[in-house]
């Protein structure tokens, strides 16, 4: 049985699975990670139209002393969510490519969104929740999707009501905190009866304003591509002004400050791989009144947390991503390595990561890569526009 096959099969050999890291006995290796460089910039619509354009940036205001961040939760509707696809990413690497006045683009070997390779990076600090991806491997780039399962969309789509009144919360901290103008240019907002004062308008969350990168983790290139919530002052054309908003509990004792820090594991993650300098905190009472704003500068994040109850070690993480991504890619070329004359290119994989034990990866078969493609016109999860272009 060749590796191929064996991992077709099922049975899975020893070296589709890769360990966790030992917590308990951390020796990170140094991973350099390369600040990262926008590419190109894009825009949804209130339609949730990709154009590129930055009709959705917008600017980061300060919110009013004790907010109310449950303005407005009545009249909410909460967009179900959905399947992230790669599309739009594919769509902004597409056009720089094709830019006439850039010199296109060096040879990269992974593409992804913000969000999964936050999922990765954090894994070795994550002891609840597992994640599959998708993956693909096309003339040496790695293609990484989420893969959600129709339970775990199910889940994600029934929250309870304290999850729900939560996620408004975090929205409405972004409308009192960001503006469609220069904060020079925001005219004091007339107290309209029944509005508070700093709201500027319900969210809408089909409008996003994303920001493409490259960066490079070890010797490996990355385009990254997420959603920007705001930025300070001015717009630079660069990440340098780049603002993210969160909310969280405010802190009342010790066990709130270790919730906290293990918290901020994943606001630098995700901040740090878009190059977000700076993460603005509202803190606030469980019903959402805003007690204060804190903003952190990013690279500062993991002194902060060191020696703390919820400390985390950057280092440990960059150096599993690293890993991570060195093995998927090693696994896929060696199982597909013994039937050269074929074309695996369009094959699916599937990585399953369990927190505690570590990820094993599979090759999907046809049925799987069918749930996948969800009778859209793809190749594997590739859209065939792209797949065109990319072989063709
Ligand atoms: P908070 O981050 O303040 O909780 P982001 O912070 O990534 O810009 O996302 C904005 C808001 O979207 C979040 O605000 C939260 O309300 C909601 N949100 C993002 N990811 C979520 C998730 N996985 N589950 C529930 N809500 C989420
Ligand atoms: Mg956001
Ligand atoms: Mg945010």
């Amino acid at each position: 049985e060749t590796a191929a096959q064996a991992v077709k099969s099922g049975t899975t050999p020893p070296n589709t699975f890769l360990s966790y890291p030992d917590l308990a006995n951390p020796k990170p290796q140094s991973v350099p990670f390369q600040q990262p460089s926008q590419l190109i910039t894009f825009s949804y619509t209130p339609e949730h139209v990709q154009e590129f354009t930055d009709s959705a940036l917008r600017y980061y205001v300060d919110p009013p002393p004790g907010a109310n961040l449950s303005h407005g939760y009545e009249r909410w509707t909460r967009k179900p969510d959905e399947r992230g696809r790669i599309d739009a990413l594919l769509k902004a690497i597409s056009r720089v490519k094709h830019d006439p006045k850039r010199g296109g683009l060096p040879e990269i070997g992974v593409v992804s969104w913000r969000g999964v390779m936050t999922k990765i990076l954090t894994a070795p600090y994550e002891t609840r929740d597992g994640w599959e991806l998708n993956v693909m491997s096309v003339n040496g780039t790695l293609y990484l999707e989420e893969h959600l399962s129709d339970d775990r969309l199910n889940e994600k789509n029934n929250m309870t009501d304290r999850q729900r009144s939560q996620t408004y919360h975090g929205y409405a901290f972004e409308s009192y905190c960001t503006s469609e103008m220069p904060p020079d240019k925001v005219p004091m907002n007339d107290p309209l009866p029944g509005v508070p004062p700093g709201w500027r308008g319900d969210v809408d969350t089909n409008v996003q304003w994303c920001s493409v990168v490259r960066t490079k983790i070890g010797d490996m290139r990355m385009i990254i591509g997420g959603e920007v919530d705001c930025v300070r002052g001015k717009y630079t054309g660069q990440t340098d002004t780049f603002v993210e908003l969160k909310t969280s509990l405010s802190i009342r004792g010790q066990r709130d400050e270790a919730n906290f820090e293990r918290k901020l594991l994943k606001f630098y993650f995700q901040s740090f791989l878009l190059g977000v300098p700076e993460i603005v905190v509202g803190f606030r009472t469980p019903a959402g009144v805003v007690t204060t704003v804190q903003s952190f500068k990013t690279i500062q994040l993991p002194r902060l947390v060191r020696g703390k109850a919820g400390a985390w070690d950057p280092l440990v993480c960059l150096d599993w991503g690293y890993k991570f991504l060195t093995f998927v890619k090693d696994l896929i070329r060696q199982a597909t390595s013994e039937k050269s004359k074929e074309d695996h290119s369009a094959s699916v994989w599937r990585v399953k990561f369990v927190p505690g034990s570590g990820v094993r990866v599979e090759a999907l078969g046809p049925e799987g890569v069918r749930d996948v493609v969800n009778g859209e016109d793809r190749v594997g999860f590739l859209p065939r526009w792209y797949w065109d272009e990319i072989k063709g």
